[in-house]
């Protein structure tokens, strides 16, 4: 999709999208010959400008067919125009309609911005396999012109922009199966990040293996694909920000369960068992293409987990790299083995103050809070809410669960420090409570189980069936308030 800006409707649009408030009806006057007949005809299909609310019609003018689109903006707040903005690109994507104009009408830059925002997310798709596909299925949408030339240099939309940029390498790399998106060209598709200025520290087998991460390489060594930890580290502070913030992305490229195999039905799924990992490659990715002024390491744990004469059984025991031990009772809770040594090194690297991991965790997350939150764990109020609320800004939303002693005594075992799964209740949180072992003594830590939130069997106003990005609005959000001055 081509997003241009200009101060003149183009002679070849063919379709215009209006952005009306609830009850701004009444206001509306389009600059078109036919103006009063859109506007009756929107009151009599109720037609009320509220989120959610679309309009479309046809009107003829000097001879040529233009499409008129009404997307409601509801009580007008700025996150309500990215939906509208993507509810109405939603409805012309593949409707014949090739060369769309947004007019501004009524809308400060903010809106404006927020507006187009929403379009370039809705408009993101991910066809490349489908050489077949119907024709009437197929994207006919080929640019968006906006009708005011300044917002092209602004910031709030250069911003916005490059934070779309960042969703949809996420939704890319989540999108992928698992024969293109393994762990070494994870690494690969994330080298375009170098040229923002974002500085990549790689480690393989070998490194890993000398520093001890026993309970990460446990869960590769099933694996033909070699395991990486991939480290993106940005600092848009000029050295100001010593310490970075620090995410940690779960990156089990594949789940298969490994020996503990999952049921055959759905594992397919487990393509996108990469999905912490993609969210913290595609924030990345957004701040640094914003320029953020902040500091921040983005680090993936990239394994696959396969069942293999070489892979680890149930029952096996591993050592982390900071020594403890875990006993393996089940090869399906692999994402914690994984982040547990993701987690120590980040730590041990750069000494941050605040570390957030995400990852999908477990299914037990679903069952809680099914597709609408993603779980939130943390050892600190502040930044529990902190995150919350960056979360319901942006719209990638959080609930909060509980962390205790309690929960983390069900995960002692007999012959090691800890085994890597609890009893049937709570398997969130004993998960959480796992890694929960691996922050070290003032590190303010919260760990995001977004296994519920990174695909999506029904659209959205911002993202079609498929990858939802899940994680980089949110990240972006929580970087700008509280990390940007
Ligand atoms: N990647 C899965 C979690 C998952 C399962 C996410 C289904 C989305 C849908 C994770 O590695 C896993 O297998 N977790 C197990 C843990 C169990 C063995 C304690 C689970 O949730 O079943
Ligand atoms: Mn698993
Ligand atoms: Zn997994």
């Amino acid at each position: 999709m081509n997003f241009n800006f200009a101060n003149e409707r183009p002679a070849d649009a063919d379709t215009i999208i209006f952005a009306i408030s609830k009850d701004g009806l009444q206001n509306f006057d389009p600059a078109l010959e036919q103006a009063n007949t859109v506007k009756a005809a929107a009151k009599v299909a109720r037609f009320a400008g509220k989120l959610g609310d679309l309009f479309e019609t046809f009107v003829t003018e000097s001879g040529k067919t233009l499409r008129i689109v009404l997307t409601g903006l509801g009580k007008g707040k700025a996150k309500d125009a990215e939906s509208a903005g993507g509810s109405a690109i939603a409805k012309i994507l593949t409707s014949g309609a090739k060369h769309a104009v947004i007019d501004p009408s009524g809308l400060d830059d903010e809106h404006l911005a927020k507006l187009l925002f929403g379009a370039k997310l809705r408009s993101w798709r991910h066809d490349k396999y489908r050489t077949t596909m119907p024709e009437k299925q197929k994207v006919t949408l080929e640019d968006i012109t906006v009708l005011d030339q300044d917002l092209e240099s602004a910031k709030i939309w250069q911003d916005l922009s490059a934070v779309a940029d960042g969703v949809a390498l996420t939704r890319e790399l989540v999108a992928e199966p698992a024969n293109a998106i393994y762990p070494e060209s994870f690494v690969a598709r994330c080298e375009e990040l170098k040229d923002l200025g974002v500085e990549f520290t790689v480690l393989g087998w070998d490194e890993m293996e000398k520093l001890g991460m026993g309970a990460l390489l446990g869960v590769s060594q099933g694996s033909e694909r070699p395991p990486r930890l991939l480290a993106m580290r940005w600092d848009g502070t000029n050295g100001e920000q010593k310490t970075p913030l620090a995410l940690v992305g779960k990156g089990v490229t594949f789940d298969t369960g490994g020996i503990s195999l999952k049921p055959g039905a759905g594992m397919e799924e487990m393509k996108w068992d990469m999905g912490g990992a993609g969210a913290v490659a595609g924030t990345m990715k957004a701040l640094a293409g914003r320029k953020a002024k902040a500091h921040v390491v983005g680090v993936c744990g990239l394994v696959e987990n396969m069942p293999d004469g070489k892979a680890q059984r149930p029952g096996d025991v591993v050592t982390s790299m900071n020594g403890q031990t875990i006993e393996v009772i089940n090869t399906d809770a692999e994402g914690r083995l994984v982040l547990c040594d993701a987690m120590e090194w980040t730590q041990e690297t750069f000494k941050p103050e605040v570390l957030i991991d995400l990852a999908t965790l477990t299914g037990a997350m679903i069952i809680a809070l099914g597709n609408e939150h993603a779980g939130c764990f943390s050892n600190d109020d502040d930044l529990a809410e902190d995150l919350i609320d960056a979360g319901k800004d942006a719209g990638d939303p959080l609930w909060r669960l509980p962390v205790g002693p309690a929960y983390d005594k069900l995960i002692n075992s007999p012959i090691a420090d800890m085994k890597n799964v609890g009893p049937r209740g709570a398997g969130s949180i004993t998960a959480a409570q796992f890694l929960k072992r691996f922050v070290k003594d003032g590190v303010k830590w919260a760990h995001l189980d977004i296994a519920g939130m990174v695909w999506a069997d029904k659209p959205s106003p911002v993202w079609d069936k498929g990858a939802t990005g899940y994680g980089v609005r949110l990240l972006n959000q929580y970087v700008a308030d509280h990390f940007e001055d």
